[in-house]
């Protein structure tokens, strides 16, 4: 540690990002009128580009003005902007059909990444941004010992898991290690889909049902079988018709949910939506065939905006499923390998007591190597062995897979990081809370460890989104070199989930930036619903209430 309580090199990156310091010069110096057209042009393209629910939907209801172009021009628009950047990076055809259904970062103007180190990444011109959002290099971008561990590795053998290989089993010692009893059993994949489509195939073999119970706004995976479990992704499909082994749960979301903190003063909020998924599992054990085979939810939810689930929460689910004859999954995919800090798994932040039955993990495992996993206990692993299905997975635990996850852990043990994303964890949410006494826009401000979201509102006690304003604010920050996204079913909250090597300063550096990113939102109150350029520009937020034309004064506590 050096000290700013960062990790040695890191905090000096500082002085590496020279155009942090100078791009937010260069805006505050532009005068008003031209901060006011910059807002506009980037309400306009986040409005349209971002939008991703219900893109015509939205386009129909909201009256944008500016520029004065057709819906017919506002589709071309963005196939031209996509066209544009990727004649740039020299891509044409199938190529770039293919890229433009790609979820793109910043995707009306996305950037070429072409190296990273630590927390930071660097453009092809050699501009570094401060990385907030990427959980999978979770010990810093190209971290030195996981690097020289694959290559190694990769020089002496790679092979499929037909064979013995140490590797393979000191991976699945260390990990069985982190978890508490009785969740002994190992199985290796490559991604968290994989993980978690296996994790369903174990909770049926042992329980023999077939029903499922997710969360509202959840993401699983890509495979066929978590996307019909992934509210996040099938509500975008039109006319999709959920399976009816399909069971949706609100989530556990105590600012923005179905019960909220204000409306239940004082109550076991984790005990009343807990009572939610209770309902869902006689729904579902009075289905013909029917019977809950699993609860499956990430620890925090990610997708749904960086949710902390209320204490109590998933003590009550797992009794409920259980005494349903169901099993409980824990998705740690995202949120696992100590980024919550006080302890290496995010369940583990409700209890000592509550032990899912089946744990999946993924992008972290590898620090962006593909290498995922999922632990159960032996009990579901002989079930699953018991049907006569052999798992075979070609790749799953091959050695050089092992070795960066070995790596990987032995970096988090040797450099303190739980530790530190305590530390710098609670630094940030200190300096938010702060922030919040400050800006009116802040609405909430929550996390654990470095796991952090910022939600955005514009208007405190009625908790209206402000999805415009969030968009806005990321085109902000990335203009400042500071990658950050937005998540939640109104895209309104910012969120952070940077390497673990995200240091003291790098806080203080995206909180500074953030604070003047939020002033200059505030400088223009109403300013857009005035004339610019002779149209009036207006936004909504999904809601339907007004967002950059929403009051949004300084905060006054
Ligand atoms: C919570 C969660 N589970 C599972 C997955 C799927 O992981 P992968 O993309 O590695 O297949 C993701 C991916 O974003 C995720 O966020």
């Amino acid at each position: 540690m050096n000290r700013e309580g960062g990790l040695e090199g890191a905090d000096d990156k500082r002085a590496a990002l020279p155009n942090v310091v100078q791009s937010a010069k260069a805006v505050r110096g532009r005068s008003c009128e031209a901060r006011k057209l910059v807002v506009a042009k980037r309400v306009f393209l986040s409005q349209y580009c971002n939008s991703r629910k219900s893109d015509a939907q939205q386009w129909r209801r909201t009256p944008v003005c500016w520029p004065t172009v057709s819906r017919a021009g506002q589709l071309d628009l963005q196939v031209v902007v996509g066209s544009v950047a990727a004649s740039i990076a020299g891509i044409s055809g199938p190529v770039l059909a293919a890229w433009e259904s790609c979820k793109l970062f910043f995707r009306s103007d996305p950037l070429k990444i072409v190296r990273a180190e630590a927390q930071y990444m660097y453009d092809e011109q050699g501009r570094a941004y401060l990385d907030c959002i990427n959980n999978v290099s979770h010990v810093g971008h190209c971290q030195p010992d996981v690097v020289a561990a694959a290559s190694r590795q990769l020089s002496v053998l790679n092979t499929n898991n037909r064979f013995l290989h140490d590797n393979l089993v000191l991976c699945a010692q260390r990990l069985t290690d982190l978890m508490p009893e009785p969740l002994s059993v190992c199985f290796f994949v490559n991604s968290g889909s994989e993980a978690n489509d296996l994790a369903l195939r174990l909770a049926r073999a042992h329980t023999g049902h077939q029903d499922v119970i997710t969360l509202d706004h959840a993401y699983h995976g890509h495979l066929s079988s978590l996307i019909e479990i992934s509210p996040y992704k099938f509500n975008m499909i039109p006319g999709h018709q959920q399976a009816d082994w399909v069971h949706v749960a609100p989530c556990p979301d105590v600012y923005r949910g179905k019960f909220r903190d204000c409306d239940h003063p004082g109550e076991d909020m984790g005990a009343l939506y807990a009572e939610e998924v209770r309902a869902l599992c006689d729904k579902a054990s009075a289905r013909p065939g029917g019977g809950v085979a699993c609860y499956i939810a990430e620890s925090l939810q990610s997708c749904g905006g960086q949710v902390i689930p209320p204490d109590n929460y998933l003590r009550e689910v797992f009794r409920h499923v259980r005494a349903a004859g169901g099993v409980c999954i824990a998705d740690e995919v995202q949120v696992g390998f100590g980024r919550v800090g006080s302890h290496y798994w995010a369940f583990q932040l409700q209890g000592e007591d509550v032990v899912p039955d089946i744990v999946t993990m993924g992008k972290p495992m590898g620090n962006g190597y593909p290498v995922a996993a999922v632990i159960t206990t032996r009990a579901v692993a002989d079930s699953f062995r018991d049907t006569g299905v052999e798992y075979f997975n070609t790749y799953g635990g091959n050695p050089v897979s092992c070795a960066v996850a070995n790596a990987v852990m032995q970096v988090i043990e040797d450099q303190g990081l739980r530790g530190h994303a305590k530390e710098v964890g609670d630094h940030l949410l200190e300096r938010c809370r702060a922030l919040q006494q400050r800006h009116a826009l802040i609405g909430d401000v929550r996390g654990v460890g470095l796991f952090v979201g910022i939600e955005l509102v514009t208007d405190r006690a009625a908790r209206t989104p402000a999805t415009a304003e969030a968009q806005h604010v990321l085109s902000r920050m990335k203009d400042e070199s500071i990658l950050l996204s937005s998540d939640g079913p109104d895209r309104n909250v910012l969120k952070l989930k940077p390497p673990m090597v995200f240091s003291m300063q790098n806080v203080d550096t995206f909180v500074d930036v953030l604070d003047e990113v939020l002033a200059e939102l505030e400088d223009l109150d109403g300013d857009l619903a005035e004339p610019v350029n002779g149209h009036h520009v207006k936004t909504n937020g999904t809601n339907g209430t007004n967002g950059v034309n929403g009051h949004r004064g300084k905060a006054t506590a």
